[in-house]
């Protein structure tokens, strides 16, 4: 498969791994999320902040911008499951680029709550995409996933 991008926020590491397994499998090109203000590296500190946030629909400015996303046909999008739902930085990435009539699929690491709400409100910014069916993945497990990873991608057909 060539011809894609695969953009990932990871905070503590485990939604990256997911994102170079993808890389590994596929080819195509990554783009990290990084947001300009880096959040607290204390955990608890963070999940206030991010609730916070996520309470008040805040999208953090992002440090950099993808190149010719257009010549993009699929774009993975993944994200921590930050209180049942995308990081902030991910909203924010998902607010600024149009991904009109590209296919995109979700995937998400999560601490024993599972997808929640990740891959819809996905799908809710990205109302004119075609959305695949994601893959969702514990944090723990996140460094050991290559055959779920596998699986998931022939299934999906790509
Ligand atoms: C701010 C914050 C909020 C979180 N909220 C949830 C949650 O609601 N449900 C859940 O299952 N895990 C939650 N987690 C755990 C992360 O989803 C999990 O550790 C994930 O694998 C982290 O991915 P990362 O290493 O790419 O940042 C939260 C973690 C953080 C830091």
């Amino acid at each position: 498969m060539t011809n894609h991008l695969i953009v990932y926020y990871s905070w503590s590491g485990n939604t990256k791994k997911i994102a170079e397994e993808i890389q590994r499998l596929t080819g195509g090109d990554v783009f990290q999320i990084q947001p300009v203000k880096p959040y607290p590296k204390e955990y608890n500190q963070c999940t206030v902040q991010a609730k916070q946030e996520i309470n008040a629909g805040y999208k953090p400015a992002l440090k950099e911008s993808v190149d010719n996303l257009a010549g993009y046909k699929t774009v993975f999008v993944g994200s921590p499951n930050w209180w049942s739902t995308i990081a902030p930085p991910v909203l924010t990435f998902l607010t600024e680029y149009d991904l009109t009539g590209k296919q995109v699929v979700p995937f998400c690491t999560h601490g024993g709550g599972g997808t929640a709400r990740c891959f819809s409100d996905t799908a809710k910014l990205a109302v004119k995409s075609e959305i695949l069916d994601g893959l969702s993945v514990s944090g723990s497990r996140a460094g050991t996933s290559k055959s779920e990873v596998e699986n998931w991608i022939k299934k999906i057909g790509l």
